[in-house]
């Protein structure tokens, strides 16, 4: 490809972020797990998937409103949560949260972000109906997570997303190749004023992946929900479930919400695609909660095709990323636009003038 200065899609962007990124925070951002089969899978599915096309339909007006979990969206898109958003740009998860907020789509922080989850919810503040859930990782410690949810939840978190694809990190061989850790300068920002916690330095390895080893609690179970919901009145939201009869189980223990994903094909190498998981848990929740879904949304087809198939909503990760890298808060908030307006053009293409025309009548399987 030829050096692209102003991209004019998500692919496009990924390229031009290359160039503003350390190696070390480029493989970090891109990589997937072992042979990357499940990365490449979350995206060959959208491709495979064809559309059925409505005609004659008055799409003069096209309306991309939603709800998740009862709050108001502009959008069917959350910004998926990603640690470590300050290798990409100095702002980091503030400049995400304000590009999401003005969007009026929704953001999910990592607990592993180099901003503060207080900062973030500072920013969401300043926006009446800004949707901002709080990623959780599980420590060892349980003090430490305690805190964590009382703070997420006087900041004014709407949700708490338990990540629970990640008992161990994935193995990710050019981080390992790098030696990942953080540069000076950038910390665990949530973690700093409870614990000190930081990424270490593990020769051979990948920092992050030896402070999953040691830090985190990779014998959580179903039973450990109910502690977790003891510990504030915030909605569980489930993400990385990628089984029906999980999805059920997830219900049972009270959650609210399940987000459908491989953590992008960080995790489990070789795992089934997110979309192709899909069905199976929309049909299993059977509308008692809500589904989400993410991995390989790149186009404003790709949203159509989750949501016709059941997803409430959709979650966007690594493209949030390269536009952070290549210009802050501008450049995400860029990337934001270029699918929001792929999603009007397509709706418009497809007849459908409001995201519940959307359904499986839609959609051509091979
Ligand atoms: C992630 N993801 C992730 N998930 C999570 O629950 N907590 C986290 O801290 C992170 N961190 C993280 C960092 C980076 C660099 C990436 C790329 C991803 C997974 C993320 O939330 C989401 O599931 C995927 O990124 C979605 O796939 P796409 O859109 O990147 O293909
Ligand atoms: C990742 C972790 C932090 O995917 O969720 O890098």
């Amino acid at each position: 490809m030829t050096a692209i200065s102003s991209p004019i899609n998500l692919f496009e962007y990924e390229h031009l972020a290359k160039t503003h990124l350390s190696q070390m925070a480029f493989d970090y951002y891109i990589s997937g797990a072992g042979d990357e089969i499940t990365l490449q899978e979350n995206r060959t599915v959208f491709e495979r998937i064809k559309l059925r096309p409505r005609m004659l339909v008055d799409v003069s007006q096209i309306n991309l409103t939603t709800s998740v979990l009862g709050q108001p969206l502009q959008l069917p898109l959350l910004i998926a949560p990603m640690a470590f958003q300050c290798l990409a740009h100095a702002e980091g998860e503030l400049a995400t949260a304000m590009a999401a907020a003005s969007a009026g789509m929704g953001m999910v922080l990592s607990t592993l972000s180099t901003k503060s989850l207080e900062e973030v919810a500072e920013v969401g503040s300043k926006f009446s109906d800004s949707l901002q859930w709080f990623q959780l990782y599980i420590h060892k410690d349980r003090g430490l997570t305690r805190a964590l949810v009382e703070r997420a939840y006087a900041a004014g978190y709407k949700a708490l997303c338990l990540t629970v694809d990640a008992p161990v990190l994935g193995q990710r061989e050019r981080d390992r190749r790098n030696e990942f850790v953080l540069p000076p300068g950038l910390h665990l920002a949530n973690l700093t004023t409870i614990s000190g916690l930081d990424i270490p330095y593990a020769p051979g390895e990948s920092g992050l992946l030896t402070y999953f080893a040691q830090q985190l609690n990779s014998a959580l179970t179903w039973d450990d929900l109910e502690w977790l919901q003891s510990l504030s009145p915030l909605p569980l939201v489930l993400k990385g479930i990628l089984r029906g009869d999980d999805a059920a189980r997830a219900l049972e223990c009270g959650a609210k919400a399940i987000v459908v994903s491989n953590h992008g094909g960080r995790q489990l190498d070789g795992a089934i695609a997110s979309l192709d998981a899909l069905s199976e848990i929309v049909a299993a929740v059977n509308g008692k909660a809500e589904v989400l879904l993410d991995g390989g949304i790149r186009r404003g087809t790709d949203i159509i095709k989750a949501l016709a198939i059941g997803a409430q909503a959709v979650l966007i990760g690594r493209p949030i990323l390269w536009g952070l890298a290549v210009g802050g808060q501008a450049g995400v908030s860029h990337v934001i636009s270029l699918l929001q307006k792929e999603l009007n053009v397509a709706m418009a293409l497809m007849g459908c003038s409001q995201l519940q025309d959307i359904d499986s009548s839609f959609l051509h399987f091979k």
